[in-house]
Protein backbone atom coordinates (compact mmCIF):
# COMPACT_ATOMS: atom_id res chain seq x y z
CA UNK A 1 0.00 0.00 0.00
CA UNK A 2 1.46 3.29 -0.84
CA UNK A 3 1.81 6.34 1.54
CA UNK A 4 2.35 9.90 1.63
CA UNK A 5 4.68 12.46 3.44
CA UNK A 6 3.90 16.07 4.13
CA UNK A 7 6.81 18.38 4.41
CA UNK A 8 6.27 21.60 5.87
CA UNK A 9 8.69 24.56 5.39
CA UNK A 10 8.78 28.64 5.85
CA UNK A 11 11.66 30.55 6.76
CA UNK A 12 15.12 30.59 5.13
CA UNK A 13 16.82 27.85 7.36
CA UNK A 14 14.48 25.14 6.47
CA UNK A 15 14.93 25.13 3.09
CA UNK A 16 18.37 23.96 3.26
CA UNK A 17 17.27 21.21 5.76
CA UNK A 18 14.39 19.81 3.51
CA UNK A 19 16.09 19.62 1.14
CA UNK A 20 18.44 16.20 1.63
CA UNK A 21 14.90 14.66 2.92
CA UNK A 22 13.16 15.24 0.02
CA UNK A 23 16.14 13.88 -2.15
CA UNK A 24 16.26 10.93 -0.13
CA UNK A 25 13.14 10.04 0.27
CA UNK A 26 12.57 9.96 -3.49
CA UNK A 27 14.15 6.61 -3.26
CA UNK A 28 11.46 4.96 -0.63
CA UNK A 29 9.35 2.73 -3.42
CA UNK A 30 5.35 3.64 -2.56
CA UNK A 31 5.81 6.39 -1.18
CA UNK A 32 4.43 10.34 -2.24
CA UNK A 33 5.58 13.65 -1.10
CA UNK A 34 3.60 16.83 -0.60
CA UNK A 35 5.75 20.14 0.02
CA UNK A 36 3.65 23.22 1.59
CA UNK A 37 5.48 26.33 1.59
CA UNK A 38 3.66 28.72 4.37
CA UNK A 39 5.35 31.41 2.95
CA UNK A 40 6.44 32.73 6.43
CA UNK A 41 9.65 34.16 4.24
CA UNK A 42 8.19 35.37 1.00
CA UNK A 43 10.69 37.93 -0.63
CA UNK A 44 12.98 36.46 -3.63
CA UNK A 45 15.90 36.65 -1.60
CA UNK A 46 14.43 35.12 1.45
CA UNK A 47 12.80 32.34 0.03
CA UNK A 48 12.52 31.58 -3.79
CA UNK A 49 15.83 32.00 -4.35
CA UNK A 50 16.23 28.99 -2.11
CA UNK A 51 13.76 26.85 -3.80
CA UNK A 52 15.66 27.19 -7.44
CA UNK A 53 19.26 26.75 -5.97
CA UNK A 54 18.18 23.47 -4.01
CA UNK A 55 16.66 21.47 -6.54
CA UNK A 56 13.82 21.77 -4.79
CA UNK A 57 10.36 21.15 -6.65
CA UNK A 58 7.62 23.67 -6.28
CA UNK A 59 5.32 23.62 -3.24
CA UNK A 60 2.26 21.94 -3.56
CA UNK A 61 0.49 24.24 -1.49
CA UNK A 62 1.97 27.76 -0.87
CA UNK A 63 -0.04 29.04 2.54
CA UNK A 64 0.96 32.85 1.63
CA UNK A 65 0.90 33.55 5.75
CA UNK A 66 3.65 36.10 5.28
CA UNK A 67 4.59 38.57 8.56
CA UNK A 68 2.81 39.15 11.74
CA UNK A 69 2.72 39.12 15.20
CA UNK A 70 3.94 35.53 16.14
CA UNK A 71 0.31 34.67 17.21
CA UNK A 72 -0.71 35.85 13.90
CA UNK A 73 1.68 34.11 12.04
CA UNK A 74 1.98 30.83 13.58
CA UNK A 75 -2.19 31.10 13.46
CA UNK A 76 -2.38 31.47 9.87
CA UNK A 77 -0.14 28.95 9.28
CA UNK A 78 -2.30 26.37 11.30
CA UNK A 79 -5.73 27.19 9.38
CA UNK A 80 -4.30 27.19 6.11
CA UNK A 81 -2.44 23.77 6.84
CA UNK A 82 -5.86 22.03 8.35
CA UNK A 83 -7.39 22.54 5.10
CA UNK A 84 -4.53 20.80 3.49
CA UNK A 85 -4.30 17.70 5.88
CA UNK A 86 -7.86 17.35 5.39
CA UNK A 87 -7.20 17.95 1.30
CA UNK A 88 -4.29 15.66 0.99
CA UNK A 89 -4.83 13.17 4.18
CA UNK A 90 -0.50 12.00 5.02
CA UNK A 91 0.60 9.57 6.19
CA UNK A 92 3.32 11.43 8.10
CA UNK A 93 4.18 15.15 8.65
CA UNK A 94 7.70 15.91 8.51
CA UNK A 95 8.58 19.56 9.95
CA UNK A 96 12.23 20.88 10.26
CA UNK A 97 13.82 23.25 12.86
CA UNK A 98 12.50 25.70 15.22
CA UNK A 99 10.59 28.62 13.33
CA UNK A 100 6.85 29.72 14.22
CA UNK A 101 5.85 27.07 10.70
CA UNK A 102 7.41 24.66 12.62
CA UNK A 103 5.00 24.89 15.85
CA UNK A 104 2.43 25.67 14.02
CA UNK A 105 2.52 22.22 11.86
CA UNK A 106 3.31 20.18 14.59
CA UNK A 107 -0.05 21.58 16.68
CA UNK A 108 -2.47 21.14 13.95
CA UNK A 109 -0.72 17.76 12.50
CA UNK A 110 -0.73 16.42 16.13
CA UNK A 111 -4.63 17.82 16.87
CA UNK A 112 -5.39 16.08 13.22
CA UNK A 113 -3.85 12.26 14.49
CA UNK A 114 -1.50 12.61 11.92
CA UNK A 115 2.28 11.74 12.89
CA UNK A 116 4.78 14.47 13.32
CA UNK A 117 8.07 13.59 12.79
CA UNK A 118 10.89 16.23 13.87
CA UNK A 119 13.80 16.98 12.09
CA UNK A 120 16.77 18.88 14.45
CA UNK A 121 14.95 17.91 17.44
CA UNK A 122 16.48 17.43 21.10
CA UNK A 123 18.25 21.24 20.81
CA UNK A 124 17.74 23.13 23.56
CA UNK A 125 19.06 26.51 24.88
CA UNK A 126 17.23 26.89 28.06
CA UNK A 127 16.37 29.98 27.54
CA UNK A 128 12.44 30.87 27.17
CA UNK A 129 12.75 34.55 26.40
CA UNK A 130 13.74 33.04 22.78
CA UNK A 131 10.87 32.31 20.50
CA UNK A 132 12.82 29.50 18.94
CA UNK A 133 12.82 27.60 22.00
CA UNK A 134 9.42 27.40 22.66
CA UNK A 135 8.93 26.10 19.47
CA UNK A 136 11.13 23.44 20.29
CA UNK A 137 10.16 22.36 22.77
CA UNK A 138 6.59 22.30 21.81
CA UNK A 139 7.33 20.65 18.45
CA UNK A 140 9.06 17.86 20.14
CA UNK A 141 6.39 17.05 22.87
CA UNK A 142 4.42 16.90 19.98
CA UNK A 143 6.28 14.65 17.79
CA UNK A 144 6.13 10.74 17.80
CA UNK A 145 9.47 10.69 15.65
CA UNK A 146 12.37 12.34 17.32
CA UNK A 147 15.42 13.17 14.55
CA UNK A 148 18.01 14.70 16.52
CA UNK A 149 21.61 16.35 15.04
CA UNK A 150 23.72 15.36 17.92
CA UNK A 151 24.02 13.44 21.12
CA UNK A 152 22.96 16.21 23.49
CA UNK A 153 19.86 16.43 21.44
CA UNK A 154 19.81 12.50 22.87
CA UNK A 155 20.42 13.88 26.20
CA UNK A 156 17.87 16.48 26.52
CA UNK A 157 15.14 14.49 25.18
CA UNK A 158 16.04 11.40 27.45
CA UNK A 159 16.05 13.92 30.06
CA UNK A 160 12.68 15.44 29.32
CA UNK A 161 11.33 11.41 29.38
CA UNK A 162 10.73 10.95 25.84
CA UNK A 163 11.20 7.07 25.14
CA UNK A 164 14.39 5.66 23.70
CA UNK A 165 13.13 4.19 20.58
CA UNK A 166 11.26 7.28 19.53
CA UNK A 167 14.84 9.21 19.33
CA UNK A 168 17.24 8.71 16.22
CA UNK A 169 20.44 10.02 16.07
CA UNK A 170 20.58 10.83 12.65
CA UNK A 171 23.26 13.19 12.11
CA UNK A 172 22.98 17.13 10.73
CA UNK A 173 20.68 17.25 7.41
CA UNK A 174 21.93 20.80 6.56
CA UNK A 175 25.45 19.70 6.51
CA UNK A 176 23.99 17.11 3.54
CA UNK A 177 23.53 20.63 1.98
CA UNK A 178 27.09 21.96 2.60
CA UNK A 179 28.85 19.30 1.28
CA UNK A 180 26.93 18.77 -1.24
CA UNK A 181 27.10 22.22 -2.70
CA UNK A 182 30.62 23.26 -0.90
CA UNK A 183 32.74 22.52 -4.44
CA UNK A 184 30.63 24.84 -6.78
CA UNK A 185 29.85 27.57 -4.51
CA UNK A 186 30.91 30.70 -6.99
CA UNK A 187 33.92 32.21 -4.69
CA UNK A 188 35.50 34.11 -7.73
CA UNK A 189 32.50 35.72 -8.57
CA UNK A 190 31.92 36.83 -4.89
CA UNK A 191 35.82 37.47 -4.10
CA UNK A 192 35.53 39.88 -7.03
CA UNK A 193 31.70 41.42 -6.56
CA UNK A 194 33.11 42.50 -2.74
CA UNK A 195 36.74 42.87 -3.99
CA UNK A 196 38.07 40.56 -0.97
CA UNK A 197 40.41 38.15 -0.72
CA UNK A 198 40.61 34.92 1.27
CA UNK A 199 40.95 35.21 4.64
CA UNK A 200 41.05 38.89 5.06
CA UNK A 201 37.46 40.03 5.54
CA UNK A 202 34.88 38.94 8.22
CA UNK A 203 31.32 38.07 7.40
CA UNK A 204 28.41 39.46 10.06
CA UNK A 205 24.69 38.47 10.35
CA UNK A 206 22.48 39.65 12.92
CA UNK A 207 18.52 39.37 13.08
CA UNK A 208 17.82 38.40 16.62
CA UNK A 209 15.06 40.54 17.96
CA UNK A 210 17.32 40.84 21.46
CA UNK A 211 19.81 42.53 19.36
CA UNK A 212 18.08 44.59 16.93
CA UNK A 213 14.47 45.61 18.60
CA UNK A 214 16.00 47.34 21.46
CA UNK A 215 18.22 51.09 20.14
CA UNK A 216 20.46 51.16 22.66
CA UNK A 217 21.13 47.32 23.09
CA UNK A 218 21.84 47.58 19.16
CA UNK A 219 23.76 50.58 19.24
CA UNK A 220 26.19 48.65 21.41
CA UNK A 221 26.30 45.74 19.28
CA UNK A 222 27.25 47.99 15.96
CA UNK A 223 29.77 50.17 18.04
CA UNK A 224 31.35 46.64 18.84
CA UNK A 225 31.15 45.28 15.18
CA UNK A 226 33.06 48.59 14.37
CA UNK A 227 36.12 48.02 16.22
CA UNK A 228 36.24 44.88 13.76
CA UNK A 229 35.01 46.81 10.68
CA UNK A 230 38.21 48.98 11.09
CA UNK A 231 40.52 46.13 11.23
CA UNK A 232 39.36 44.36 8.31
CA UNK A 233 36.11 44.55 5.91
CA UNK A 234 32.96 43.39 7.21
CA UNK A 235 30.37 41.78 4.07
CA UNK A 236 26.76 41.91 6.49
CA UNK A 237 24.04 40.88 4.01
CA UNK A 238 21.45 42.30 6.13
CA UNK A 239 18.09 40.55 7.46
CA UNK A 240 14.91 42.63 6.57
CA UNK A 241 13.90 43.30 9.64
CA UNK A 242 17.60 44.64 10.69
CA UNK A 243 17.50 46.84 7.92
CA UNK A 244 14.29 48.17 8.91
CA UNK A 245 15.34 48.48 12.50
CA UNK A 246 18.72 50.54 11.62
CA UNK A 247 16.55 52.97 9.94
CA UNK A 248 13.83 53.26 12.64
CA UNK A 249 16.70 53.35 15.50
CA UNK A 250 18.58 55.86 12.96
CA UNK A 251 21.28 54.10 13.35
CA UNK A 252 22.81 54.19 9.70
CA UNK A 253 25.48 56.23 11.04
CA UNK A 254 26.57 53.74 13.65
CA UNK A 255 27.10 50.98 10.32
CA UNK A 256 29.75 53.19 8.50
CA UNK A 257 32.62 50.47 9.38
CA UNK A 258 30.25 47.82 8.21
CA UNK A 259 29.65 46.69 4.58
CA UNK A 260 25.96 45.95 4.41
CA UNK A 261 24.58 44.51 1.50
CA UNK A 262 21.46 42.64 0.65
CA UNK A 263 20.10 38.93 1.93
CA UNK A 264 22.76 36.48 -0.23
CA UNK A 265 21.30 33.42 -2.37
CA UNK A 266 22.24 29.53 -0.53
CA UNK A 267 25.64 29.39 -2.82
CA UNK A 268 26.79 32.95 -2.49
CA UNK A 269 26.52 32.94 1.32
CA UNK A 270 28.35 29.86 1.17
CA UNK A 271 31.24 30.83 -0.88
CA UNK A 272 31.56 33.84 0.96
CA UNK A 273 31.78 32.54 4.90
CA UNK A 274 34.07 29.12 3.38
CA UNK A 275 36.79 31.82 2.42
CA UNK A 276 36.21 34.23 5.58
CA UNK A 277 38.56 35.10 8.20
CA UNK A 278 35.80 34.58 10.71
CA UNK A 279 32.17 34.98 11.08
CA UNK A 280 29.76 37.09 12.90
CA UNK A 281 26.54 36.10 13.94
CA UNK A 282 23.43 35.46 16.04
CA UNK A 283 21.91 32.71 13.80
CA UNK A 284 21.81 28.69 15.14
CA UNK A 285 22.83 26.77 11.97
CA UNK A 286 25.25 29.10 10.75
CA UNK A 287 27.13 28.24 14.45
CA UNK A 288 27.23 24.60 12.67
CA UNK A 289 28.12 25.45 9.28
CA UNK A 290 31.16 27.45 10.18
CA UNK A 291 32.05 24.55 12.86
CA UNK A 292 32.22 22.13 9.44
CA UNK A 293 34.16 25.07 7.00
CA UNK A 294 36.64 25.28 10.20
CA UNK A 295 36.28 28.82 9.68
CA UNK A 296 35.71 30.87 13.23
CA UNK A 297 32.59 31.76 14.13
CA UNK A 298 32.18 34.13 16.84
CA UNK A 299 28.04 34.08 18.17
CA UNK A 300 26.46 37.02 19.81
CA UNK A 301 23.80 35.39 22.29
CA UNK A 302 24.75 34.29 25.80
CA UNK A 303 23.77 30.66 25.27
CA UNK A 304 23.39 28.20 22.60
CA UNK A 305 21.38 25.35 21.71
CA UNK A 306 23.74 23.54 19.71
CA UNK A 307 26.52 23.40 22.54
CA UNK A 308 28.89 20.50 19.95
CA UNK A 309 29.94 23.73 17.92
CA UNK A 310 31.51 25.19 20.98
CA UNK A 311 32.95 22.11 23.02
CA UNK A 312 33.73 20.34 19.69
CA UNK A 313 33.70 23.16 16.53
CA UNK A 314 35.04 26.65 16.09
CA UNK A 315 32.23 28.59 17.67
CA UNK A 316 32.65 30.84 20.50
CA UNK A 317 29.72 32.82 22.42
CA UNK A 318 30.49 36.56 22.99
CA UNK A 319 27.61 37.75 24.55
CA UNK A 320 24.30 39.13 23.15
CA UNK A 321 25.41 42.73 23.33
CA UNK A 322 29.19 41.54 21.93
CA UNK A 323 30.81 42.16 24.94
CA UNK A 324 33.86 39.44 24.29
CA UNK A 325 33.63 40.21 20.82
CA UNK A 326 37.31 42.04 20.95
CA UNK A 327 38.92 39.40 23.31
CA UNK A 328 37.63 36.15 20.85
CA UNK A 329 38.80 38.47 17.61
CA UNK A 330 42.38 39.10 18.99
CA UNK A 331 42.47 35.54 20.23
CA UNK A 332 42.26 34.83 16.50
CA UNK A 333 44.31 37.04 14.87
CA UNK A 334 46.93 36.66 16.88
CA UNK A 335 46.41 32.76 15.73
CA UNK A 336 45.24 31.36 18.47
CA UNK A 337 41.72 29.96 17.39
CA UNK A 338 39.80 27.46 17.52
CA UNK A 339 40.62 25.32 14.61
CA UNK A 340 37.67 22.48 16.27
CA UNK A 341 36.89 18.87 14.30
CA UNK A 342 33.53 17.99 12.64
CA UNK A 343 31.05 16.43 14.99
CA UNK A 344 29.65 12.68 14.64
CA UNK A 345 27.79 12.01 11.68
CA UNK A 346 27.79 15.44 10.25
CA UNK A 347 28.95 13.52 6.83
CA UNK A 348 26.56 13.84 4.41
CA UNK A 349 24.51 11.12 4.99
CA UNK A 350 21.56 12.74 7.34
CA UNK A 351 19.02 12.66 5.07
CA UNK A 352 19.28 9.04 4.02
CA UNK A 353 19.28 8.07 7.56
CA UNK A 354 15.99 10.55 8.16
CA UNK A 355 14.52 8.72 5.20
CA UNK A 356 15.35 5.11 6.24
CA UNK A 357 13.85 5.97 9.96
CA UNK A 358 10.66 7.29 8.03
CA UNK A 359 10.38 4.53 5.62
CA UNK A 360 10.33 1.89 8.72
CA UNK A 361 8.06 4.30 10.36
CA UNK A 362 5.50 3.93 7.80
CA UNK A 363 6.43 0.25 6.69
CA UNK A 364 8.04 0.74 4.18
CA UNK A 365 10.69 -1.07 2.26
CA UNK A 366 14.03 0.78 3.40
CA UNK A 367 16.57 -0.74 1.34
CA UNK A 368 19.80 1.33 -0.15
CA UNK A 369 18.74 3.67 2.62
CA UNK A 370 20.73 2.53 5.26
CA UNK A 371 23.61 4.34 7.07
CA UNK A 372 24.40 3.80 11.01
CA UNK A 373 21.63 5.36 12.39
CA UNK A 374 22.40 4.97 16.61
CA UNK A 375 19.36 4.92 18.56
CA UNK A 376 19.35 7.13 21.92
CA UNK A 377 21.21 4.56 24.22
CA UNK A 378 23.72 4.26 21.65
CA UNK A 379 22.74 0.98 19.78
CA UNK A 380 22.23 0.78 15.81
CA UNK A 381 18.95 0.43 15.33
C1 LIG B 1 12.57 33.66 11.55
C2 LIG B 1 12.63 32.64 12.67
C3 LIG B 1 14.05 32.53 13.19
C4 LIG B 1 15.03 32.26 12.06
C5 LIG B 1 14.86 33.32 10.99
C6 LIG B 1 15.76 33.06 9.81
C7 LIG B 1 10.62 32.47 14.07
C8 LIG B 1 10.05 32.79 15.41
N1 LIG B 1 11.81 33.03 13.80
O1 LIG B 1 12.91 34.92 12.10
O2 LIG B 1 14.12 31.46 14.11
O3 LIG B 1 16.34 32.31 12.58
O4 LIG B 1 13.49 33.30 10.54
O5 LIG B 1 15.74 34.14 8.92
O6 LIG B 1 10.02 31.74 13.32
N2 LIG B 1 10.61 39.90 6.40
C9 LIG B 1 10.67 40.37 5.12
N3 LIG B 1 10.66 39.46 4.09
C10 LIG B 1 10.61 38.12 4.31
C11 LIG B 1 10.54 37.66 5.62
C12 LIG B 1 10.55 38.56 6.66
O7 LIG B 1 10.73 41.56 4.88
O8 LIG B 1 10.60 37.35 3.32
C13 LIG B 1 10.66 40.88 7.52
C14 LIG B 1 9.31 41.35 7.98
O9 LIG B 1 9.43 42.68 8.37
C15 LIG B 1 9.04 40.49 9.19
C16 LIG B 1 10.43 40.32 9.77
O10 LIG B 1 11.29 40.27 8.63
O11 LIG B 1 8.15 41.08 10.08
C17 LIG B 1 10.60 39.09 10.61
O12 LIG B 1 10.23 37.91 9.88
P1 LIG B 1 9.74 36.61 10.70
O13 LIG B 1 9.50 35.49 9.76
O14 LIG B 1 8.61 36.99 11.59
O15 LIG B 1 10.95 36.29 11.64
P2 LIG B 1 12.52 36.26 11.36
O16 LIG B 1 13.14 37.35 12.12
O17 LIG B 1 12.82 36.17 9.90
Amino acid sequence: MSKRVLHVVGARPNFMKIAPVMAALRAVPALGQTLVHTGQHYDEKMAHVFFEELGLPRPDFDLGVGSGTHAEQTGAVMVGLERVLAEVEPDLVVVVGDVNSTLAAAIVSAKAGVPVAHVEAGLRSRDLTMPEEINRLVTDRLSEVLLTPSRDGDRNLLDEGVAPERIHFVGNVMIDTLLAHRTHAPWSDVASRYDVAARKYAVLTLHRPANVDDPDRFATILDRLSAIGREMPVIFPAHPRTAKRLLEHGLIDRARYLRMVEPLGYLEFLALVDHAGCVLTDSGGIQEETTVLGVPCFTLRDNTERPVTIEQGTNTLVGADARGLGAAFAAVMNGGGKHGRVPELWDGHAGLRVAGVLARFLGLDSVGLDRPVAGAAGVPQ
